[in-house]
């Protein structure tokens, strides 16, 4: 049997919903102005909802590249698009981002989402992203900062005694410093506008995503904490930074605690989706 593409678990047409779409449109005035881009290329393109996600806003764009290091990614997007956006010339590379063999300076925007805090070296992936810009091009980078993310579910734990909420965050606080040590860094949202100056991008600006979720306390799911850590690559990270099976029980029980004891000065739970959007221009 054929292994699961890297982040199978995570690409679903829910990514659609990642960004509001006047968002997008505010982000294209910002980024690019009234200046025309027609050729895009989307680094870890994933099933493409991301670039997908930009043709509303960047009206012009009429050809797009996508990048991925899974055979099974490229030919996905490739559906995607034909089925979405059949106006657009759409080709899908099977390379690393690091090293895409695309000619350099060929497009008018690069981009990549949620791809950089799966990279031990993203310093490589950026240099990559410039290098195929044209110049005065386009840089767009989108990544969590997962920290964030988290904190809502944190502040689910104030009936918690102080020593258990913090065993709680320094479980997370272990499993996120070994992932970034072994796979990529979860906040890396944050080093975004130093990765791109180092690289030598110019005009570097950052806005943060503005979709807030507002779930009602009664019906605020949060399933996907036991989901994550029955995923393999979660068992792995656990083990590897040396979380044992009293503190992964430790946990399950606090998780068990919060959908049972729901904290009641709180009638809902607003979701951010905490990702930066970085912008730069390549010289
Ligand atoms: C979390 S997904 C994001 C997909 C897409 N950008 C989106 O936001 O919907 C990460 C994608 O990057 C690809 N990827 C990870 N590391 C890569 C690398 N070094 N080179 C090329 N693709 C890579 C994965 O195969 C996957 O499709």
């Amino acid at each position: 049997m054929s292994e699961a593409p890297h982040s199978a678990d995570y690409i679903h047409d829910e990514r659609f919903d990642w960004w509001s779409r006047d968002f997008l449109r505010l982000l294209k005035s910002r980024a690019i102005g009234d200046a025309i881009a027609t050729s895009l290329a989307d680094f870890g393109v994933g099933e493409g909802h991301w670039s997908l996600g930009l043709l509303d806003a960047f009206v012009d764009l009429r050809e797009v590249t996508g990048v991925d290091r899974e055979r099974e990614w490229c030919a996905r997007s490739a559906k995607k698009y034909a089925e979405r956006a059949p106006h657009i010339a759409y080709r899908a590379v099977e390379a690393d981002a690091s090293d895409t063999g695309l000619p350099g300076a060929s497009f008018d925007i690069v981009t990549a989402q949620t791809l950089l805090m799966h990279s031990l070296a993203p310093e490589k992936i950026v240099a990559e992203m410039r290098r195929v810009a044209k110049r005065g091009g386009t840089i767009l980078c989108v990544e969590p900062v997962n920290h964030l993310n988290w904190a809502q579910t944190l502040e689910l734990t104030h009936f918690l005694a102080p020593a258990e909420r913090a065993a709680f965050y320094g479980v997370w606080v272990r499993f996120v410093d070994f992932v970034k040590s072994r796979r990529g860094d979860q906040d890396i949202g944050l080093r975004l506008p130093t990765l791109l100056a180092r690289a030598g991008l110019e005009n570097i600006r950052m806005w943060s995503n503005d979709r807030v979720r507002l779930d009602p306390i009664e019906t605020y799911d949060i399933d996907f904490l036991e989901e994550e850590m029955g995923r393999d690559w979660v068992r792995e990270a656990l083990a590897g930074a040396a979380i044992g099976d009293a503190e992964i029980e430790f946990v399950k029980a606090i998780v068990a605690r919060i959908r049972a004891e729901k904290p009641r000065e709180l009638d809902f739970v607003p979701r951010a989706s905490s990702s930066f959007i970085c912008v730069a221009t390549a010289p």
